[in-house]
């Protein structure tokens, strides 16, 4: 588990707390999304997760390791895997298949092992057969599953993902959150991901929002997506089919909150 201890953070002595007494856990097999306006401090709660930063005050607890003992920090890197929004600034080989070892070779892995985690991670994000590709001949969507199998290459027991869908087409949020739900329902890892992307936080178990550096909501999806005014506090709009989903629910129709997307609106009519 992943456990934040009331966990407060400032970047500089003299600015304000960009996260205040933080209190979550992140749970093996569980994806749980975080939410919040911008500058809310989504990100800085992410990197707190793999000691890139360290509380102020509080601890984070990584399967019970401290993310600040200096001595820890290789173990927490390699039970947490990180991917940022722009997979543009985590591309490091010059083919796929040397960026995806590009982890595991530095911290060690015997080169036979390192080509099966190679090949399997490739594999589970649908990018086999592009081993040899330039990154940068890749879509936008390709990029941004080669910087998932590049975390998973590492083994990690939790993956936290900031905003990994904010540059990708409908197609390719879908792949990702796919890819993602798999990992945590089917190889239970525990997943954290940033997103405001309102399908995904449908599908989460859990949804943490965060105002002003403080958890204002901490609980399942039906409870924000059915809360109009937390919604707007976290800064989450509605899109076009759970606006009309709601609309139907007010006048009787059995539509669940789950029902946030044209796909899942229209499966839930059909039944
Ligand atoms: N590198 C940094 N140096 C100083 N302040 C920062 C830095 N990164 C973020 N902040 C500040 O910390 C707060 C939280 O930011 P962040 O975690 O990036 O929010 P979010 O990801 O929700 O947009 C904001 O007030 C932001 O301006
Ligand atoms: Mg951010």
């Amino acid at each position: 588990m992943i456990r934040f201890e009331s966990v407060s953070f400032r970047y500089r002595a003299d600015a304000p707390l960009a996260l205040d007494d933080v209190c979550v856990t992140l749970e093996a097999g569980e994806v749980v999304a975080v939410v919040g306006a911008n500058g809310s401090g989504k990100s800085t709660l992410a990197r707190l997760c793999d000691g890139l930063l360290e509380p102020t005050s509080g601890r984070v607890l990584v399967d019970g390791i401290d993310t600040a003992a200096p001595e820890s920090l290789w173990d927490v890197r390699s039970m947490v895997g990180m991917v940022f929004q722009d997979p543009d600034d985590q591309i490091v080989g010059t083919v796929v298949e040397e960026d995806c070892a590009f982890g595991p070779e530095n911290i060690g892995v015997p080169s036979a092992e390192i080509r099966v985690r190679v090949d399997s991670s490739l594999a589970a994000v649908g990018l086999q057969g592009l081993e040899r590709r330039e990154p940068h001949l890749l879509s936008e969507g390709q990029k941004q599953r080669l910087a998932v199998a590049g975390a998973l290459a590492m083994r990690p027991r939790y993956l936290v993902f900031d905003e990994p869908t904010a540059m990708l087409d409908p197609a390719g949020r879908r792949a990702v959150l796919e890819i993602t739900e798999r990992l945590a329902r089917a190889e239970g890892h525990g997943v954290l991901v940033v997103s405001h992307d309102i399908t995904g936080i449908a599908r989460a178990d859990r949804v943490i929002g965060l105002d002003s550096g403080r958890v204002v909501f901490d609980g399942g999806p039906d409870g924000l997506l059915g809360d109009a005014g937390m919604m707007a506090l976290l800064g989450l709009a509605l899109s076009p089919a759970a606006r009309l989903a709601a609309a139907l629910r007010e006048r009787g129709l059995d539509v669940p909150l789950s029902a946030a997307d044209a796909e899942s609106l229209v499966a839930s009519l059909w039944r």
